[in-house]
């Protein structure tokens, strides 16, 4: 086995970087914190993920001890307020935010967020099916219409792992790698990769107080992942996926 890759988790590009000479400190405007939406484009306000009705009181001790992968779920829709509270404790944003700094319920590094969310919904409460993207600084969804046969493709970009278009819905994080770049250069690989796991992290933990289950993919077919949900595969590309249902 070809040994070079592992360069990749170590931070001896560090040394490599001239930081004098990143974006940032160059006086470039950083990136969006939010990918735009089209102008006059219609969103879907989502409740508060807060609403103490939906969400049950579990002690960070036990979703601890309950966490686990699953892989097979109830056709028990998810309601709407689940959702909202699944993709709050994963991206929602907590406090002040501005151009540079956007503070959230996961960390990340530099603050830099590099992430979008997208979501295949199959069977969620009072939405339709069809691919959706997160805005965290609105809490609303944008609808990104529905492609034929959802389930099948969501399935075959999870490298045919079927679990992924049984789901209630699909977790779809892409990475828009500029974001930290802007700040770290060169070092921002490894950060950005260790990043997304907070996030997954996240969500496998909030499920638990919403009688959910989720499972990690990081096995997935990178051009169907890209093609579903519609970014360009070079500045944004699919990183992650995470079939959520009720169990
Ligand atoms: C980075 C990462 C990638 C994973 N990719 C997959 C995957 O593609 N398919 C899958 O079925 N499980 C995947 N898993 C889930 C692991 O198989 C699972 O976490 C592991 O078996 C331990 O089980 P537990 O999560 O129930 O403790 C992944 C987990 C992580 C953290």
């Amino acid at each position: 086995m070809k040994k070079d890759l592992r360069w990749f988790l170590k931070d001896t590009v560090r040394k490599t970087v001239d930081f004098s000479k990143t974006q940032q400190n160059l006086g470039f405007p950083p990136p969006p914190v939010q990918k735009p939406r089209p102008e006059g484009s219609v969103v879907i306000p989502l409740p508060s993920p807060d609403d103490g009705k939906t969400v049950l009181d579990v002690s960070v001790a036990d979703a601890l001890r309950r966490r686990q992968s699953h892989r097979k779920y109830a056709v028990t829709p998810l309601a709407l307020e689940e959702l909202s509270f699944l993709l709050w404790a994963t991206q929602g944003v907590r406090g002040a935010s501005d151009p540079v700094r956007s503070y959230r319920t996961a960390p990340s590094a530099g603050c830099r967020h590099p992430f979008e969310t997208y979501l295949a919904v199959f069977r969620v409460e009072t939405l339709e099916k069809g691919i959706y993207r997160y805005l965290p600084f609105e809490h609303s969804l944008l609808p990104l219409g529905c492609p034929p046969e959802l389930e099948a493709r969501t399935s075959r970009a999870a490298l045919n792992q079927p679990f992924a278009g049984k789901s209630a819905v699909t977790f779809i994080w892409t990475a828009l790698p500029e974001r930290t770049e802007w700040r770290y250069a060169e070092a921002s690989v490894k950060v950005i990769a260790v990043d997304a796991g907070h996030v997954c992290q996240n969500l496998y933990i909030a499920c638990e107080a919403v009688r959910a289950g989720t499972c990690a993919i990081a096995a997935y077919d990178q051009e169907l992942a890209d093609a579903l949900v519609g970014v360009d595969g070079e500045d944004e590309f699919v990183l992650y996926m995470a079939p959520v249902g009720k169990v």
